[in-house]
Parts: structure tokens; C-alpha cells; sequence
């Protein structure tokens, strides 16, 4: 019959041992010996203080800090398993006196702090990727404005220009601008502006075989990429342009892993997430598995990878947010993404989806990319750039355009002529009137008249917001000749 106080030791969720004053241990419950990964203590002479704790300075603290004050309590550490592999603890120790107090051993106890430490971990990875995440939409917002005067420049130049090395010095602005425009949508979808989109729900298999199909194209030979996804697999909900970045960066990294060499395979099976999981909640998931055999990671790496702008490229060769922005949208579609690497030895990304309820939507969507009829446009931004970067391209398009600074000027210029203007483009945000309610007034004195919302802090919930508040279209800045034509298409149906 095991006293009391024993049977309560062994149901302890927390090691505890009792030693002698060499440290010898004489008793460990069961907690202890699960952490210390041993049997039976009794099998082996075990030392905590040479075998558990391992380290000279922390074994002489303990000590030390016993003898002053009879114990020690909260003492932040790791202590070592007989694999020799440690994990950390909160450690309490104090003197087992005898009868007349004079010390007779030790009693340790320890609570393990892994998965405390994991939270911590990840809770300071959620506020880092907050903090940066408003900044980068700052800068993104600053640089769309900034792009919105180039972009397009350039693109009209190279289209009118005759001349070779004027066509060519164009090209170098639209390619540069072109990456530069890239680069801020990866930060505008990091830093969650771009709200989830209009979710689909898609089947995996689709989506890799559709992003794989460009990526082969563009890896060459010596890099194979293969798709080992189960057709059978449980749809996922997510937005297709998303899902499609995640899968281009996790190729792309695994691409460069490969130098030059190699190959990327992508595998996805169903999984049960137990409620124990600490970073998903319980149900069914797709996990979808990109493992490539290059050359792999250290510890020190893996910690950081994503963290905004932590790159091991070569200036110019990565920004250091592909895997920010694929965590942020995994994330986002409370999901999860895991990693497996060595160096040597190859990497796998492991991303977890959770299942969609729904079957998988089939409809596809139509483009219609034909020339349509020349318009009167009416544009109303208060940046001169963008007036007149719009203009031109208009212009362009064949389309007669008339420019206004301001929501007000361009309701009085509307409300002179309401049935010249087949169409008014008016910017969100602006200094006096807003776009809204230019958009109202307008509506006020005619409520037929096509209009169409832009803006730089493009996501896609204002989409819905501004169709919702009565605009025909919303138009992201910075513009492009194609997005100008698609949308002229769509508003003016032949
Ligand atoms: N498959 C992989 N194998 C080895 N290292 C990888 C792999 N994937 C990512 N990494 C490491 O993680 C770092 C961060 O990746 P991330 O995609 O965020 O940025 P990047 O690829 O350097 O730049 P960007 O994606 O913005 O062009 C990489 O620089 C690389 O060191
Ligand atoms: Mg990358």
C-alpha cells in the first residue's frame, strides 16, 4: 500500500525527484522519469546534478543559492534527457533536512515549459509580422502613387515610339517598374490589405498542376517538378491568386535550394488534427507537402524564414518576403505551415489546409478581350500624376477624356453636360470630397451614368463595399493598359 503522499507524487504532472546530497537520485515519479526519458531509476545510478542538469555554473548556482536560503524556486533552465537532448523547465529545489535539521539531500521539482515557450515563440512572431505589416502597407500605399506615374508611361511610350533606343530604355523602365509593381502587391497581400478574396473553394491537385504547368516552363531541364497529389483529395477554400502565390514561392524557393539542380515534389494527403494541436484547431486538413532535395537549411535559418525580409539571397536576388506573405495567407485561411529541414539534406514545407464543406465550384470564367467603342470619360483624382497618367491612356484607347481635380469641380462639370459622360472614374480618397460622395452626388442628378471607384489601398473587401455603395466597377491603381480594356469590356458589353 502506497502512502499518501507517494500516490500523489505519481500523479503529478510534474518531475520531481528526491537525492542525496551527491544528487544521487533516490526517487523520481513518473513525470520525471517520462522527461529524463528513463525506465526505472532504480536500474541505473542517476545523477541530477551531472546527468539532469549537465551544466557546472547552474549546478554550483542551485547549490549555492541552497545553502544560503535552503531553496531556490523559479529558476528558469533546460535540463537534459539521457538522450542528451535538453528541454527547458522551471526549476525548484530545496534541502531534505533530518530530524534535527541538518541537510540529508535534495528535493528537485520541475515543470516542463515547451509548449509554453512554442506559445511565446509564436505569439511574438504574430505581433512582429502586426507591426511590420502596418508599415509595409505605408510604404506599398506611398509606392503605388509613385508607380502609377511610371508604370504606364513607360508601357505608352513603347507602344508609340518608333525610335530603337528610346524602345529600349522604355523597355528598362516598364521591366523594372513591372518588378518594382510586383514587389508592392507582395507587400499589399503581406501586409493583409488584400484581404482574403473571393474565396473559391478549389481542389489542390487543379491548382498545382495549373502553377506547375508555367513554373516547367520557366525552371528548365535540369529541375524536375512533379505532381503527386491524390486526385480524390477533399476540396479547400481559398482564393485561387492566393493559393497560386503560395504554391510559386514554395516552388521558387525550392527552384533556388535546387541550384540549378534537382527536384520538387508536391504531395497532399488528408489529416485529423488532434485537439492537443497547439496552432490548428481540431478537424480535417489538406496537407500539402513540397519537398525538394537542395540544400536544405540550418537551425538559425529556419528560425527566421518568416520573417519579413529575412532572405540568405544576394541583393537583388530576394526581398525576403515570399515566405511572409505565404504565411500571412496560410494563416488567414486558419491554416498553418510547418517546415522539415537539414542542411544537406533537402527541405519540406508542410501546409496545412483546413477542408472545405462545400464541392468543388466548376464554372469557369469567361474573358472578353475584344475593342470596344470609343467613350467619354470623365476622371476625377486629385493627384496630377495619376490625372494625367489616366488621361493618356484613355487617350490611348481611343476613348475622350475630361479631367477634374476635385469631387466638386467634377459634379459641376457633370451637371452642365450629364448626357455627354458615358463614364466617370473617380478616386476614393481624396482631400476635400471623397469618392463616395462625388459618387452620390453624381448619382443624384443622374442615376444611369457608369462609374467606377479607384484607388491605391486596393483590397478586395472595398471592392464589395463599393459595388455595394452603387459603383459600376472598382478599378486597383497603379493602372494598366490591359486593366483599362478588360474593365471598358465589362462596363460596355457589345
Ligand atoms: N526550400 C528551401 N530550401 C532552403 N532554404 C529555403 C527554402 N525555402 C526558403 N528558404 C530560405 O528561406 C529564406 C526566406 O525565403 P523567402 O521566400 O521568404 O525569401 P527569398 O526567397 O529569399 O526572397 P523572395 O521570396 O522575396 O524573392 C530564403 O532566403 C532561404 O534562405
Ligand atoms: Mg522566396
Amino acid at each position: 500500500m502506497k502512502s499518501t503522499s507517494i500516490q500523489f507524487l505519481e500523479l503529478l504532472h510534474d518531475g520531481f525527484c528526491a537525492t542525496d546530497l551527491k544528487g544521487t537520485v533516490l526517487y523520481a515519479n513518473p513525470r520525471a522519469l517520462e522527461l529524463i526519458k528513463l525506465e526505472d531509476y532504480t536500474a541505473i545510478t542517476l545523477n541530477f546534478f551531472k546527468d539532469v542538469v549537465r551544466d557546472e555554473e547552474r549546478i554550483e548556482e542551485i547549490k549555492n543559492k541552497i545553502e544560503q536560503y535552503s531553496s531556490v524556486s523559479d529558476i528558469e533552465c533546460n535540463l537534459f534527457n539521457r538522450n542528451r537532448e535538453y528541454f527547458p523547465v522551471i526549476l525548484t529545489a530545496n534541502y531534505i533536512r533530518d530530524y534535527d535539521g541538518t541537510p540529508e539531500g535534495y528535493l528537485f521539482l520541475f515543470k516542463e515549459m515547451s509548449a509554453f515557450k512554442e506559445m511565446q515563440v509564436r505569439l511574438v512572431q504574430a505581433q512582429k509580422m502586426e507591426s511590420i505589416g502596418l508599415l509595409a502597407s505605408g510604404i506599398a500605399h506611398e509606392f503605388n502613387n509613385i508607380l502609377s506615374g511610371i508604370l504606364p508611361n513607360a508601357e505608352l511610350i513603347k507602344m508609340t515610339t518608333k525610335e530603337e533606343a528610346n524602345l529600349a530604355r522604355a523597355d528598362m523602365i516598364h521591366k523594372a517598374s513591372f518588378r518594382a509593381a510586383n514587389i508592392v502587391k507582395q507587400l499589399l497581400s503581406f501586409a493583409r490589405i488584400h484581404e482574403v478574396e473571393d474565396m473559391e473553394t478549389l481542389a489542390l491537385n487543379e491548382a498545382v498542376s495549373e502553377t506547375l504547368g508555367v513554373l516547367d516552363k520557366l525552371f528548365g531541364k535540369e529541375i524536375r517538378l512533379e505532381n503527386r497529389i491524390p486526385l480524390d483529395l477533399p476540396p479547400i477554400d481559398a482564393n485561387a491568386t492566393q493559393l497560386q502565390q503560395v504554391i510559386m514561392n514554395l516552388a521558387i524557393n525550392a527552384r533556388d535550394a535546387l541550384e540549378g539542380r534537382g527536384e520538387i515534389v508536391f504531395l497532399a494527403e488528408t489529416v485529423k488534427v488532434e485537439p492537443s494541436d497547439k496552432s490548428l484547431k481540431p478537424g480535417s486538413y489538406i496537407v500539402l507537402k513540397v519537398k525538394d532535395n537542395g540544400h536544405g537549411m540550418t537551425p538559425e535559418v529556419m528560425e527566421k524564414i518568416f520573417d519579413p525580409f529575412f532572405t540568405t539571397k544576394e541583393p537583388g536576388k530576394g526581398t525576403g518576403l515570399g515566405l511572409s506573405t505565404v504565411y500571412g495567407i496560410v494563416k488567414r485561411l486558419n491554416g498553418d505551415i510547418r517546415v522539415e529541414s537539414e542542411p544537406g539534406r533537402g527541405t519540406q514545407f508542410n501546409v496545412f489546409f483546413p477542408v472545405s464543406p462545400e464541392p468543388v465550384a466548376t464554372e469557369a470564367k469567361a474573358g472578353n478581350q475584344t475593342d470596344v467603342a470609343s467613350r467619354n470619360v470623365m476622371i476625377i483624382d486629385d493627384e496630377l500624376v495619376v490625372r494625367e497618367m489616366a488621361g493618356d491612356l484613355l487617350d490611348f484607347l481611343g476613348h475622350t477624356v475630361v479631367k477634374a481635380e476635385t469631387g466638386e469641380e467634377g459634379i459641376e462639370l457633370f451637371r452642365m453636360q450629364p448626357s455627354r459622360f458615358d463614364l466617370i472614374i473617380i478616386d476614393l480618397i481624396m482631400p476635400k470630397m471623397n469618392g463616395v460622395t462625388t459618387m452620390e452626388k453624381i448619382r443624384a442628378i443622374d442615376d444611369q451614368v457608369k462609374i467606377v471607384i479607384t484607388s491605391g489601398v486596393g483590397h478586395t473587401s472595398k471592392k464589395d463595399e463599393m459595388l455595394q455603395k452603387g459603383a459600376d466597377a472598382y478599378l486597383q491603381k497603379p493602372y494598366s493598359l490591359d486593366a483599362f480594356r478588360s474593365m471598358f469590356a465589362d462596363l460596355f458589353p457589345e
